[in-house]
């Protein structure tokens, strides 16, 4: 027992002493950043108030059973985001920790209507996010990118309405998402406003296969020709799917921690990332909502190498996927790449 506890101990600390794999972390809500410490501060500033006493009884809070249960907290926490200020910080706080965890470029969801709603405008939004992202190469050394995600279960007009909303701020913005509670909202509802954002320039992602059918990826896929596909774990039901999703190596932007916290996998020794991968699929690793769900990117991929024997080799190779994945300009990619082979060759 005792020497189970020490060799868990120096598994510890050789995960801490190792410097984190240089990554893209492709499927990171904002607000899905926001801790409830500092929930609270900027509650407080804003002179609101959250239902419950302090930040440990919120965390003590987040026990979750299914997407919904977490999206009814989640929108009740983000409602004291109301300023630009409350944006900025918000961004600083991700990049901080983004840092930390060996992210090197960040494509960073944000769900305007979950604030417009609020009576909060695009341009709070945005322009409270930027005055942050537009520097955060600069000061943290992470390249960003801004995806405006529609709710899937709003109305179409609604989702159109925001891409609207959107178009001034094109230049700061640069695809469309599609999030949200996801059963009983297939892809193909949102077909006008993704074919007039791919009209407009933006690039199109959409979270399928989460909870949802199979069906749905092929949707986004055929219907709303994504570019990408957020969690894709359910393709897993349908080889054919499988087949073309590695055909066309469309990448799946996976959230290990996120499955099991929201229960689309019972516990994480149950996770089919490593069939996925096995089935030659170009797949990335990513943290969802990592103030909700316990960890940011590192800890997801610590998690899978810990619990899925996912070996340094594949963890590397997963980090290449997410570079390969992202929105970046050839040259800036290369760069990352390179980085990310100077780093595996010191390692190992
Ligand atoms: N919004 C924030 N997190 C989400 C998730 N995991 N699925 C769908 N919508 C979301
Ligand atoms: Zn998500």
């Amino acid at each position: 027992m005792v020497a189970t506890r020490t060799i868990a101990r120096m598994h510890q600390a050789a995960a801490e002493l190792r410097a984190p794999i240089p990554k893209a972390e492709l499927h990171l809500h904002i607000e899905g950043t926001l801790e409830p410490e500092l929930a609270f501060e900027i509650a407080a500033r804003n002179r609101m108030s959250l239902p419950c006493a302090d930040a440990g009884e919120l965390r003590r809070r987040y026990r979750f059973h299914n997407l919904q249960s977490f999206l009814d907290v989640y929108y009740a926490t983000m409602a004291v985001l109301r300023t630009e200020q409350d944006f900025a910080d918000l961004a600083t706080a991700y990049l901080e920790r983004a840092r930390s965890q060996g992210v090197r470029h960040a494509e960073i969801f944000f769900d305007p209507q979950a604030h417009s709603e609020r009576g909060v405008g695009m341009a709070t939004v945005v322009e409270g996010l930027w005055s942050v992202l537009g520097s955060s190469e600069q000061r943290y050394g992470i390249s960003t990118a801004l995806i405006a995600c529609f709710l899937r279960d709003r109305s179409a007009d609604a989702a159109m309405e925001a891409l609207l909303a959107a178009m001034p701020f094109r230049d700061r913005i640069a695809a469309v998402g599609l999030d949200s509670a996801e059963v009983g909202h297939p892809p193909s509802k949102f077909v006008d406003v993704f074919d007039r954002a791919r009209a407009e320039g933006f690039r199109c992602v959409a979270h399928a296969g989460e909870e949802g059918p199979a069906s749905y990826i092929w949707e986004a896929l055929d219907v709303l020709k994504v570019a990408r596909i957020d969690h894709g774990i359910r393709c897993l039901d349908d080889p054919a799917l499988v087949a073309r999703l590695r055909d066309q190596q469309v990448p799946l932007t996976v959230c290990p921690l996120s499955n099991v916290r929201l229960a689309a996998v019972d516990r994480i020794e149950h996770h089919r990332l490593p069939d996925l991968i096995e089935a030659g699929l170009l797949v990335t690793v990513n943290s969802d909502d990592p103030a909700y769900f316990g960890g940011y990117i590192d800890d997801n991929y610590e998690l899978i190498r810990n619990r899925l024997g996912i070996d340094d080799r594949q963890l590397v190779r997963l980090a290449e996927n997410s570079f390969r994945a992202a929105f970046l300009a050839p040259q800036t990619r290369d760069g990352y790449l390179a980085e990310l082979a100077e780093f595996s060759a010191t390692v190992s």
